[in-house]
């Protein structure tokens, strides 16, 4: 079936393209007609940056089963979101910025009644990033595990998708406290979401403060999440490590010379091209599965969950514009979805 797509070309440039191919879902795949796809920096970063370009852009979607694989849980007519793997070269099919998309089952969700299609398009990329980190990588208790609290985790950009996503887990989890780093106008959103103490990141003192607090608490502070990574020639990272106690494990979204690093696809080996060479993450199967299954988890049983204010574009102009202004990290607790149902 042809239809409209946004597309980054090998200069990663975004322009609108017709796709001429018909899809056909194989195995453990869906065919899928998109109501909404979710922006994330990655759609365009990921061009730039490690080269996976010339294909459809985008990762995060909702939309309704046209059809479904012979070996695919889902049917034609269920509602459903998720994202699409990050690979390098990567299959047309996969780009969540188009009409129609394939998805493979392992990284999809049913959506549940009582969250919306334009939310459920915001989820994939960030919870499963969020889940990557704290459960998979630094190796926290994960929800309903009833072990003891592991003590105090700080986690670096919380009004970010990730943030967000990473602070209603790690409370449902029972981790506390949680310290949190975000402009001083989302303080009081992200604690109801769960944050125990929030400093303001553009404090020259910020990390004393951090490093004051956990002080007075006699406690280490050994846990880090650094959900931003380089800002300019500064990573986030260095933050974390300054910010914790000395033997603190701390994880992040952009590579780092200390930092563990998470990601969003861990069923499938990731490589790209960078100035060093060619670098490859491998696989974490056991790890994508329960990433997977604390995410249907949280989706079905954290009725209040949240992610940064939601705003809907339409048209893929509009789209291509906010896929700009996402990737340069300018907007502030603010997460957009284009709609395709408008799409002519
Ligand atoms: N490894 C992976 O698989 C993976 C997956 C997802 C994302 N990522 C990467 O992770 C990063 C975050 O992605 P996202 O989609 O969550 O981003 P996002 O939602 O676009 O992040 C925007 C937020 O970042 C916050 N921020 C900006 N500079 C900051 C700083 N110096 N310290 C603390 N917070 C700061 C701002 O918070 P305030 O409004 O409070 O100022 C803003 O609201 C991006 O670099 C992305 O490419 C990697």
């Amino acid at each position: 079936m042809p239809h409209k797509a946004i597309w980054i070309d090998s200069f990663n440039q975004l322009s609108i393209r017709e796709i001429k191919e018909n899809y056909v879902p194989l195995e453990a795949e869906t065919l899928i007609k998109v109501s909404f796809s979710g922006i994330n920096p990655a759609d365009l970063k990921h061009g730039i940056h490690m080269g996976v370009n010339d294909n459809v852009a985008g990762y995060d979607f909702s939309g309704t089963v046209v059809k479904a694989g012979p070996g695919s849980r889902f049917t034609a007519g269920d509602k459903v979101a998720g994202l699409t793997p990050a690979m390098n070269p990567r299959p047309h099919k996969n780009g969540a910025h188009q009409q129609y998309l394939i998805a493979p089952d392992p990284t999809v969700f049913p959506v549940p009644e009582h969250v919306s299609m334009e939310l459920s398009a915001t989820l994939g990329v960030a919870m499963r990033t969020a889940i990557d980190a704290l459960f998979c990588v630094l190796g926290l208790p994960e929800p309903g595990s009833k072990s003891e609290n592991p003590g105090a985790l700080l986690i670096w950009g919380g009004a970010s998708g990730v943030g967000t996503a990473a602070i209603q887990l790690a409370s449902a989890a029972g981790i506390s406290p949680i310290l949190v780093t975000a402009s001083p106008q989302n303080h009081e959103t992200l604690k109801k979401l769960g944050a125990t103490h929030c400093f303001n990141y553009r404090d020259e003192d910020v990390v004393d403060q951090i490093k004051l607090l956990m002080s007075k608490s006699g406690k280490p502070l050994a846990y880090a999440f650094d959900t931003i990574g380089n800002v300019g020639y500064a990573h986030m990272s260095d933050l974390c490590f300054s910010s914790c106690s000395e033997d603190a494990k701390v994880v992040s979204t952009i590579p780092h010379g200390k930092a563990l690093i998470c990601f969003a696809t861990t069923a499938i080996d990731f490589s790209f091209e960078s100035p060093n060479g060619r670098v490859t993450f491998a696989a974490r199967l056991a790890d994508a599965e329960r990433t997977s299954r604390i995410l249907e988890w949280a989706v079905t049983s954290l009725k209040s969950f949240a992610m940064p204010t939601l705003r809907t574009v339409s048209g893929y102009e509009a789209g291509i514009k906010a896929i700009l202004e996402s990737a340069k990290g300018t907007a502030s607790f603010e997460k957009v979805v284009v709609a395709h149902d408008t799409v002519v």
